[in-house]
């Protein structure tokens, strides 16, 4: 076993005698936790450079766009559309970013929001994709409304299915809980699927945090924000093979 230890001695007089103390300490604890968090560190700085370039591109592309529109008016040609839509993919893939980082962006009001009644309508996008996948809905307390920027949390909510969805490789539960106590909104997403590991965990909601290939690592960021800047909390439990779920607790106003 190779161990990080870290060495300190010091000479000690005993009796004329120059003794050294030494004291040999096992940091392995110390070392993984520096380790985790300058990994954090790194991840959500790289996030802000994302966004800054974002937002740089953003313009001149819009604009290239809009010469583009001029020039299909004049004369048309299928490359114009082919490099209309090409720009069209990597406007919107700047706009998702841009969205993630600046959620407040357009200004939502707030609204009272029927969490149970959003939940069910949500799970309809995802039908096509239920087929391998077995629904249990256990939603109470719908009576109890939270207030807050309903698209928010309908992305978030998109956001947190989808993930399950994905965690589950061939067959599997999902379940959805909706329900008061003690003052709070509880809404519990569990899934069957592969589960996340300890070390894992705390990364998530980092910016450009993903173990998919096509993954983009922006949606437990959106739906960290979107819970906490509506007062709420979120905590993860997870079992490697076993599931993970996913809990919300959101203030009643
Ligand atoms: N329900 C889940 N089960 C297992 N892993 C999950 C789950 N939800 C999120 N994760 C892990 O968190 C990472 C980040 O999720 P997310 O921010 O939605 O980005 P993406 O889905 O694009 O990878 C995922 O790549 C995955 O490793
Ligand atoms: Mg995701």
């Amino acid at each position: 076993m190779v161990l990080d230890i870290e060495v300190m001695a010091a000479p000690f007089y005993l009796e004329e005698k120059v003794l050294a103390q030494v004291i040999i300490q096992d940091i392995t604890q110390r070392k993984m936790a520096e380790k985790l968090l300058t990994d954090r560190e790194k991840l959500v700085s790289i996030g802000q450079i994302a966004t800054g370039i974002a937002h740089e591109v953003k313009n001149p592309l819009t604009a290239v766009k809009g010469f583009l529109q001029l020039l299909k008016e004049s004369k048309s040609h299928p490359y114009l559309d082919m490099m209309e839509s090409e720009l069209e993919k990597a406007l919107a893939t700047l706009q998702n970013l841009l969205q993630v980082s600046k959620p407040d962006l357009h200004e939502e009001s707030l609204v009272p929001i029927d969490l149970c009644q959003e939940l069910e309508s949500l799970l309809f996008l995802f039908q096509e994709r239920l087929y391998n996948v077995k629904l249990e809905m256990d939603l109470r307390n719908s009576e109890r409304k939270i207030i807050g920027k309903r698209n928010l949390f309908l992305k978030a909510f998109f956001n947190l299915i989808k993930n399950a969805i994905e965690a589950i490789q061939e067959t599997g539960k999902i379940k959805i809980e909706h329900y008061y106590q003690n003052e709070w909104i509880h809404i519990k997403v569990s899934d069957t699927g592969v589960g996340i590991p300890e070390d894992k965990v705390k990364m998530l909601g980092t910016p450009f945090f993903s173990t998919k290939s096509e993954g983009t690592g922006l949606g437990l960021t959106q739906v960290f924000t979107t819970i906490h800047k509506h007062g709420g909390n979120i905590s993860i439990h997870s079992t490697i093979g076993k599931g993970t779920t996913f809990h919300i607790q959101l203030p009643v106003r």
